[in-house]
């Protein structure tokens, strides 16, 4: 049977899972959200169809699955509104990054809470979200948690002290493929390619790439070697890739997300402990 679900925050996380949870199957009166502006809660009660009301613990009471999607810095406050209105046997799945789930737990107690990272191609069903449950959470809590983060994509369970990384790797890697979609489209462009033509065939090449990725039994270094003929253009092109220190760039890159995501659930837990 699918939970009836409440999600706090109507912003763009919020809305993405909602409207995913439509497509999977969820009746619009099975998901409720909760906004903090008048002409966001109509705008998203418009584009997405499910009611949406000013009151998040009124949003919250009742629900088996309570999604917490306010930006980190809210999370204090949305906790202290719905702290009386949220109590077991409900679910509360955090979206907050760096969060920890010992903030939830520590504002309400007993209450089963999962941690969770997703991305934005949940808007097209093709999220990755990692996730992780506190002390409170048993195997079928775990189980409806992962129910509903899969109504937008792909899920895997893993532990709290690797949702840095994972915040690093998955949750902000789709603008790493943005930024090189927009690098390639420049440099294709400046090799005389119309503009319509270079964004149609970056897209369908980032499209194709990934979806060949994703489906072929290969390594990604196995299809990068398949390309690359000793002497062709591929190897032309990574030969100018490794000199410039693209490998060492990535890594650089994951390391500095990872540490800031660590900063932010540090902030977070202070935050807390201020409150
Ligand atoms: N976007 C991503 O790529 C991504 C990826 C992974 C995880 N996340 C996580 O998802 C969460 C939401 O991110 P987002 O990008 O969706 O942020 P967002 O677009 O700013 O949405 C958050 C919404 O929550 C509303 N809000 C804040 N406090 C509230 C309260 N007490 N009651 C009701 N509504 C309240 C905000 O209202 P206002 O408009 O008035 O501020 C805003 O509309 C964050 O914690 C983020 O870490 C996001």
């Amino acid at each position: 049977m699918r939970p009836s679900v409440a999600i706090l925050g109507a912003g763009s996380m919020g809305g993405i899972l909602a409207e995913g949870l439509l497509r999977a199957g969820w009746d619009p009166g099975e998901v409720i959200m909760a906004a903090r502006r008048p002409e966001q809660a109509q705008e998203a009660e418009r584009f997405i169809g499910v009611p949406v009301v000013l009151d998040a613990a009124q949003a919250a009471a009742g629900r088996d699955v309570v999604v917490v999607a306010v930006k980190p810095k809210d999370v204090p406050t949305l906790l202290d509104q719905v702290a009386e209105a949220v109590t077991p046997p409900q679910l509360v799945i955090s979206l907050a990054a760096g969060v920890p789930i010992a903030v939830f737990e520590k504002a309400l107690p007993g209450v089963a809470v999962v941690r969770s990272m997703p991305n934005t191609p949940a808007a097209v069903d093709e999220g990755m979200t990692a996730y992780c449950g506190g002390s409170q959470v048993d195997s079928a809590a775990l189980e409806t948690a992962a129910s509903v983060l899969a109504a937008v994509g792909q899920t895997i369970n893993l532990s709290e002290d690797l949702l840095d990384a994972v915040t690093a790797v998955s949750g902000t890697g789709p603008a790493y493929v943005f930024l090189l979609a927009e690098a390639l489209t420049e440099a294709a462009i400046r090799e005389g390619l119309p503009h319509h033509a270079a964004e149609k065939l970056v897209l369908q090449t980032v499209r194709g790439a990934g979806i060949l990725l994703a489906t072929s039994p290969k390594s990604a270094f196995r299809l990068r070697a398949e390309v690359t003929s000793p002497g062709g253009t591929t190897a032309s092109a990574m030969h100018t890739l490794e000199d410039g220190g693209f490998r060492a760039l990535v890594e650089d890159a994951v390391r500095s997300a990872a540490s800031r995501s660590r900063e932010l659930g540090q902030e977070a837990a202070a935050q807390d402990q201020a409150g």
